[in-house]
């Protein structure tokens, strides 16, 4: 019988097993530095838990989950090309410690070893687990795209903000309970019920993610903190802000967004005032525990283990209420 902790614990046994480096190393030291301690493996140790669920068997699902941290690590190489973030897993960022260029191309490589890791799975259900796997990252793709775009425009909804969110981050979550649930033999209902808890657990894990970029603590949340501060991302907070703000607040905080030559840390202090001010962290622990109560919906829906069923409802709280 294996446990949550196991199967994290089995994810990480197997990641740190795998060899990464070749030559040119320049291309695959990158790949094994940033895979290296520090990550939370979610995603492959959802996927495992997808396959626990129904199946006893979690072995065909190891490959395909190394694959979905392949591929989530390859998405972080990028995205902290495009936030400008120097510093992850309390690390210097790749492009930081190497350069760009070195980012672009060992990311690369990286979606392709993905691919590899995923195209293992030997049995009948390979063709959807590709098909899902295609789909989801062309959809993180979309939702990188939409997150770039709204930087620059002041009028961004909750509404396009969810589905910006969902795109970039809660797909892949889904996405990978979905796959063992599907190389675990579960029918196509039980399946996408188990996407739908993922889909829901995804959206208050990046609420959860854009509220720490605000208040966590650095050194736990091994990133800086106020860079989507910095980058006028439209999270949740931001949004809200611009909605409540009003008389000298609201014009102190579009000024904010529209200065370009600012000390990082003084923006940061003076917006995160503004956030304090109007009480958008109030509304993001609301809007959190919204999505968690549907994803436990969800999740009651699904059959399986009712022991591992227990273990996702306490992993799912704990990724709302998480520090780093
Ligand atoms: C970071 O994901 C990117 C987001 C979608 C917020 P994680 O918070 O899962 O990062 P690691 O893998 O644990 O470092
Ligand atoms: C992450 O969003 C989404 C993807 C990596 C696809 P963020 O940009 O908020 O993630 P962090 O905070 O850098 O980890
Ligand atoms: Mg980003
Ligand atoms: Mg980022
Ligand atoms: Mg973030």
């Amino acid at each position: 019988m294996y446990t949550i902790k196991d199967l994290q614990s089995i994810v990480e046994k197997e990641l740190s097993a795998q060899q990464f480096v070749e030559q040119p190393e320049g291309l695959y030291l990158p790949i094994e530095y940033i895979l290296g301690v520090g990550g939370k493996r979610i995603r492959p140790t959802l996927c495992l838990a997808g396959c626990y669920l129904f199946n006893d068997e979690i072995k065909p699902a190891i490959k395909p989950a190394l694959g979905l941290e392949i591929f989530h690590n390859f998405t972080l190489l990028h995205d902290d090309v495009m936030d400008n973030a120097d510093v992850r897993r309390n690390q210097a960022t790749v492009h930081i410690k190497w350069n760009p260029n070195t980012a672009i191309l060992s990311g690369d490589a990286m979606l392709i070893k993905a691919y590899q890791y995923i195209a293992d799975l030997n049995t009948n259900s390979l063709p959807s687990v590709m098909a899902l796997f295609n789909q989801t990252a062309l959809e993180v793709c979309e939702g990188q795209q939409y997150d770039m775009e709204f930087e620059t425009r002041q009028d961004v909804s909750v509404d396009e903000y969810m589905k910006m969110i969902r795109l970039k981050t809660a797909v892949l979550l889904a996405g990978s309970l979905k796959t063992g649930a599907i190389i675990g033999g579960a029918s196509d209902e039980q399946a996408n019920l188990l996407y739908e808890f993922g889909e829901n657990i995804g959206l208050g894990f990046q609420l959860q993610d854009d509220y720490l970029d605000v208040y966590g603590d650095v050194e736990t949340f091994g990133k800086a903190i106020g860079g989507d501060i910095v980058a006028n991302k439209k999270t949740f907070m931001l949004i809200n802000a611009l909605q409540l703000a009003s008389g000298d607040l609201r014009k102190k905080l579009d000024e904010w967004l529209i200065e370009e030559n600012f000390d990082a840390a003084k923006k940061i202090e003076a917006v995160r005032a503004i956030y304090d001010k109007v009480g958008v962290a109030d509304l993001a622990r609301e809007k959190m525990h919204y999505y968690f109560n549907k994803a436990m919906q969800a999740l009651n829906k699904v059959d399986g283990k009712e022991a591992m069923k227990e273990d996702l409802r306490q992993f799912a709280l704990k990724l709302i209420e998480r520090s780093r």
